[in-house]
């Protein structure tokens, strides 16, 4: 049986684990926000409207930070369309997704729900064809107390209380050509500078993330983000990456070595914050929001990205599979591991686009990728630990040598959980964990997802082919942990300590 040895010492910790790095993403696209979250006309509908089996499903998953309204749908969006009472809200076009929005639900809905579902809102303000005054004043509706114009308004549309919303984004992927709005990095930098200044006159103690490139393979990429940086370093505290992995040659071995690639990505963006932090001589570093992750590249034909003038059109709705779960217990892995850089981390998104739960009518259904997120957000609780892995490896044919264990740890104090993807497609994998300095006394838990079959996937019809199980090859042994993985497996393992 092939091979591995986990090597860990509880004080070579990464940092802690920001907990916002199990973050979620709530667009107004295709039937994210109408049929996913909010469907008053659905028997699970509750008092507020919004579904209750989907709220019951995305609690499991712990969100934090929530990003809303988008996405590229936020650089047509005035917010001012989307509140007061409903029957005044006009339906407006959307030119991001070509469909009809309604109104019906806005910011203050989200808001709302966020409150019952603890989420941190990360709100997405216009600068695409939005101006720094809408953003500024949006922010005075949210977070003010009543007595100026925009506060006002707001206790007038029956919120006497601010929402008190601490986290924006400053704009949406602004380097992309196909952003409404798009300018170059110049351009940007000073817009959103100003934006950011009046937004923090209005609430000095909000946080800013203002947008990097969106994808590695832009001409801009990096370039955009030094140019970005080095107007608004002082003004914000995070800057966006963006990425979306696909495998459209059906070669599994390969895309399971994309890890690397993500790793690369964080790295090279921590680079270009060091650097600026040290040549324009920062008080302090800005750190990464990895503010939209995920598998997407089967629902990108042109019927699963243009509404057609409809209202909630089915768009980017991606089945997920065996591997693609196994790619975002990989996403996560790299994030635990750069705990120090990348401190916000949204899984673009959360219902029906590009999402862990598809809805039908009346039924829903957990997708593959819903379980390690689960399986990974219960135990996220503490510091990453730095994990030196040795043994078994694999030549990938685009993404270069990776271990055939991909892997994080998080260790709380008390207990220590290993996460681990097995890459191997037909063997099983023996993995030591062996923390230096104490004794791994007990398992407490483990659950594991696994196939054979790397295009299986859940669908209406057979929705539990692939789920997390509870999982018990594992044995203790001289105070260390011996797991032994099948192949094609994402195992989440929770251990005490002596
Ligand atoms: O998440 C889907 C889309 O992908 C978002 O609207 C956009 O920001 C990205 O290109």
């Amino acid at each position: 049986m092939k091979k591995t040895t986990l090597h860990l010492h509880s004080r070579f910790v990464v940092d802690v684990v920001d907990p916002r790095v199990f973050g979620g993403f709530l667009e107004h696209l295709g039937r994210a926000v109408y049929e996913g979250v909010y469907e008053p006309t659905s028997k699970h509908a509750d008092e507020h409207g919004c579904r209750t089996d989907v709220l019951e499903a995305l609690k499991r998953l712990r969100f934090t930070a929530m990003r809303y309204p988008g996405g590229n749908f936020v650089s047509g969006y005035h917010w001012q369309d989307a509140v007061g009472p409903k029957k005044d809200r006009p339906q407006t076009l959307d030119l991001a997704w070509q469909s009809i929005e309604t109104n019906q639900f806005g910011p203050n809905e989200f808001l709302e729900l966020s409150k019952r579902m603890d989420w941190t809102p990360m709100m997405a303000v216009n600068l695409g064809t939005g101006t720094p005054e809408e953003a500024r004043n949006w922010l005075e509706y949210c977070n003010n107390t009543a007595g100026t114009k925009y506060a006002d308004l707001r206790v007038e549309h029956g919120y006497k209380d601010p929402f008190d919303v601490k986290l924006w984004c400053l704009g949406n992927e602004m380097d992309g050509p196909w952003q409404i709005g798009h300018v170059p990095a110049e351009t940007y930098a000073i817009n959103a500078q100003q934006t950011a200044r009046m937004m923090k006159m209005v609430d000095p103690n909000i946080e800013l993330v203002v947008c990097g490139s969106c994808a590695i393979n832009l001409p801009t990429y990096l370039e955009w983000d030094r140019k970005v940086l080095e107007h608004c370093k002082d003004d914000v505290e995070f800057i966006s990456v963006h990425r979306y992995v696909e495998n459209p040659e059906h070669d599994t071995e390969n895309f399971l070595a994309v890890t690397n690639s993500i790793d690369e990505q964080i790295e090279a963006m921590d680079s270009v914050c060091t650097s600026v932090h040290h040549t324009k001589k920062t008080k302090r570093k800005v750190k990464i929001s990895f503010d939209e992750w995920n598998v997407w590249y089967r629902a990108r034909t042109p019927e699963h990205l243009d509404g057609r003038g409809k209202i909630a059109p089915h768009l980017l709705e991606e089945v997920y599979n065996l591997e693609d779960a196994l790619i975002a217990a990989g996403f996560l892995n790299s994030f635990i591991r750069h705990a120090d850089s990348v401190k916000i981390a949204n899984i673009a998104q959360i219902v029906n686009v590009i999402a862990p739960l598809l809805t039908r009518g009346d039924e829903l259904v957990y997708q593959t990728i819903f379980y390690p997120i689960e399986m990974m957000a219960k135990r996220r609780d503490g510091v990453s630990l730095q994990v030196q892995v040795e043994g078994s490896e694999y030549k990938s044919k685009d993404y270069g040598v990776v271990k055939t264990l991909d892997t994080s740890a998080i260790f709380s104090g008390k207990e220590l959980s290993v996460f681990m993807v097995n890459r191997d497609l037909t063997q099983p994998l023996e993995v030591t964990i062996d923390l230096a300095d104490q004794a791994i006394s007990k398992l407490l838990n483990a659950e594991i997802v696994h196939g054979s079959d790397p295009n299986a996937a859940n669908t209406f019809e057979t929705p539990n082919r692939i789920t997390a199980k509870d999982f018990d090859e594992v044995c203790i042994k001289d105070g260390k942990a011996v797991v032994k993985l099948p192949p094609l497996s994402f195992c989440a393992a929770t251990f005490s300590l002596e």
